[in-house]
């Protein structure tokens, strides 16, 4: 037989959510609160085969969330409660020894847990059970006790007065040895408010066939906090996101506001730097060392090197920074822009898949896309790279050194040389060869007197 697998319910709608979605494909702190189970289940060393998930209400699009970690789904329909749920996995986990079981819709769930209720199963333990007793009170089960074992569970519609008192409460984590697990699924009934096969009943019918059911205390009562609308979600949200911003303070990087930030759980950011208020780190981002994220700021999949200034404002999506980079206010980086070493990226400038070499600037008001730029070239303000015909996008090189002067149009495909210097205003259709001076505009004229003349023929009032 296996060792232990593990169960992640997630077939509830999750009605109070008001939403066409299942409720455990609710963002929390940057990812589903079914990707964060996911997440403490793999943490813990659950390899993707060892995984369960149980699918009900918008099972589709459970399946295609998970399918790219290779977990097991099974379909519960209809959904008849948590003991049902377990029930309809059987067929899955009847092949293991143990089985750890946790909801879905609890994204607080540590990996710590997730171990602990694994070790605790051991000699003549049937079940364990995760119970906190947080401040503030929540309609959860109750835990009843004899001595240091567990009885039963209270649901809190059918508690006593002197049950609904008891501040120990159901976190909704369980681990069972199968073959005490599989009898007293087999046992349950519906007799309950909901008509529903409770797992939480599984306690009672083991502890009066004489099975022990022991607690495992979480460490930090918060793991307990579940989602059943989209206020307690944004609360989740909001201390999913201060633990990531605190774990980010451990490690040497300064958080102006802390609590105005957004970081997602896979962003890196290297010691010594500064995020500033409301900025969004988002997605796969990582930051090196010394880096400053001025304020509003928004990273998703970005690479940024090391000691690289971002002023306020900026807006970049899977855009590379090497060390040193000064961007921003105002800049935007799309896909593919990649700026080297030292280089400047000023206010107004958008950068598309385009390769901006070590030291050169482009300080203002520009469109570069599909091109490559040498090293320390000036592209003046209001340069524009036309890469799109209306069928086609065409590359645009411009060479180490070259200058490029002030609302330029740079008609592509096209190669500006190296060193070569282009007129104000001119629109460059040919090739510029290396160290040349190309001016492509309309001469200027001017014609003595004509304003005068002017005048005097229409005079003004
Ligand atoms: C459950 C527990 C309660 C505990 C609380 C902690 C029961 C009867 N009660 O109550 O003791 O304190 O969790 O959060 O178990 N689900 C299915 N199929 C179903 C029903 C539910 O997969 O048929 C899933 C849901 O998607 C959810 C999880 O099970 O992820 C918990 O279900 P929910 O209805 O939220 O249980 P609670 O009423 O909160
Ligand atoms: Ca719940």
């Amino acid at each position: 037989m296996k060792k232990t697998a593990l169960l992640v319910l997630a077939a509830g709608r999750g009605t109070r959510m008001r939403s066409e979605l299942p409720k455990v494909l609710h963002q929390a702190g940057g990812r589903t609160m079914l990707a964060s189970v996911l997440a403490a289940a793999r943490a813990a060393g659950f390899e993707p085969g060892a995984i369960g998930v149980v699918a009900g209400y918008g099972a589709d699009a459970i399946r295609a969330a998970v399918a790219p970690l290779g977990v097991a789904v099974t379909l519960q329909e209809p959904q008849l409660g948590t003991g049902h749920a377990v029930m309809a996995a059987q067929p899955w986990w009847r092949a293991y020894e143990r089985l750890i079981v946790v909801h879905g819709d609890m994204p607080l769930l540590s990996a710590a847990t997730v171990r602990g209720l694994a070790a605790a199963l051991g000699g003549d333990v049937a079940a364990v059970l995760a119970t906190a007793s947080p401040v503030e009170p929540r309609a959860y089960g109750r835990i009843i006790r004899e001595g240091n074992d567990v009885v039963a569970i209270v649901e809190e519609r059918q508690a006593t007065p002197a049950q609904l008192a008891l501040r120990e409460l159901n976190a909704g984590f369980y681990g069972f040895q199968t073959a005490a697990l599989a009898p007293a699924l087999a046992a349950l009934g519906t007799a309950n408010p909901h008509g529903e096969y409770y797992l939480t009943d599984t306690i009672a019918i083991l502890a009066r066939q004489g099975k022990r059911v022991t607690a495992f205390a979480l460490a930090d009562a918060d793991e307990c906090l579940g989602v059943n609308d989209r206020a307690e979600l944004a609360r989740l949200d909001q201390s999913l996101r201060r633990r990531k911003a605190e774990s980010l303070l451990q490690s040497g990087v300064t958080i102006q506001l802390p609590d105005t930030v957004v970081i997602d759980p896979e962003v890196e950011v290297g010691p010594e730097s500064v995020i500033e208020a409301g900025v969004q780190l988002l997605g796969a981002t990582r930051l090196g060392r010394g880096c400053q994220v001025r304020a509003y700021s928004v990273l998703t999949d970005c690479e940024i090197g090391d000691q690289v200034l971002i002023r306020q404002h900026c807006v970049m999506e899977r855009a590379r920074v090497a060390a040193g980079a000064l961007l921003g206010p105002f800049t935007r980086l799309r896909e593919g822009a990649d700026i080297g070493a030292g280089a400047h990226i000023g206010n107004f400038v958008e950068v598309k898949k385009t390769q901006v070499g070590a030291g050169s600037k482009a300080n203002h008001l520009a469109y570069l896309g599909d091109a490559r730029i040498g090293s320390g070239a000036n592209i003046g303000a209001g340069t524009i790279t036309c890469n799109y015909d209306g069928v086609d996008k065409h590359p645009t090189t411009i060479g180490d050194g070259a200058f490029v002067g002030s609302n330029a149009t740079l008609v592509a495909p096209i190669v500006i040389g190296p060193g070569a210097y282009i007129g104000a205003g001119s629109v460059i259709t040919e090739n510029v060869p290396e160290d040349a001076l190309a001016v492509g505009r309309g001469r200027q004229a001017n014609k003595a007197g004509w304003a005068r003349r002017r005048k005097k023929r229409t005079p003004l009032d």
